[in-house]
């Protein structure tokens, strides 16, 4: 191994943008795992950049620590992962993604339409949703969340 891909958490904190105490939360939890040098100081592998970044953008998209700990549990310890790694990881995630990315879009175009909810409160939604029909097939907007 090249001592370049061994970083001080310093430089991970900086480049990621995640504080110090966050990485050693994260190590904590198993999800990344420094070497120690002869000195017994951490030194982490530049390709844990990659899980750290890999855990923000989770984080953003609403996976709870647990998701993502079981998504980062796919990836080899102690070596960087390879590309297929980071494939296997993504073919798992890809249907929560599309789900994602599926609500979305809903949203964008629902949100200023009757949304389904029950409140009656928009001109169309006597159009939509006369007399809140859309109640009778469950509650929270449906024709967003249904
Ligand atoms: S927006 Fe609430 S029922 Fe139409």
């Amino acid at each position: 191994m090249d001592k370049n891909d061994l970083l001080p958490i310093g430089d991970l904190a900086r480049r990621t943008g995640l504080a110090v105490s966050a990485i050693r939360f994260y190590e904590d939890k198993g999800l990344i795992a420094p070497y120690r040098t002869m000195g017994n100081q951490r030194r982490f592998l530049r390709s844990d950049i990659r899980r750290l970044s890999f855990i923000l953008i989770a984080q953003k998209l609403g996976l709870g620590l647990a998701e993502i700990e079981a998504q980062l549990a796919a990836l080899p310890q102690g070596r960087t992962p390879t590309l297929a790694d980071w494939q296997k990881l993504s073919r798992s995630m890809r249907s929560q993604i599309d789900k994602k990315i599926a609500l979305l879009s809903l949203t964008r175009r629902k949100l200023d339409e009757c949304i389904g909810c029950g409140c009656l409160s928009l001109t169309r939604c006597q159009l939509y949703n006369r007399d809140d029909r859309a109640g009778t097939g469950g509650t929270g907007p449906r024709f967003v969340l249904d």
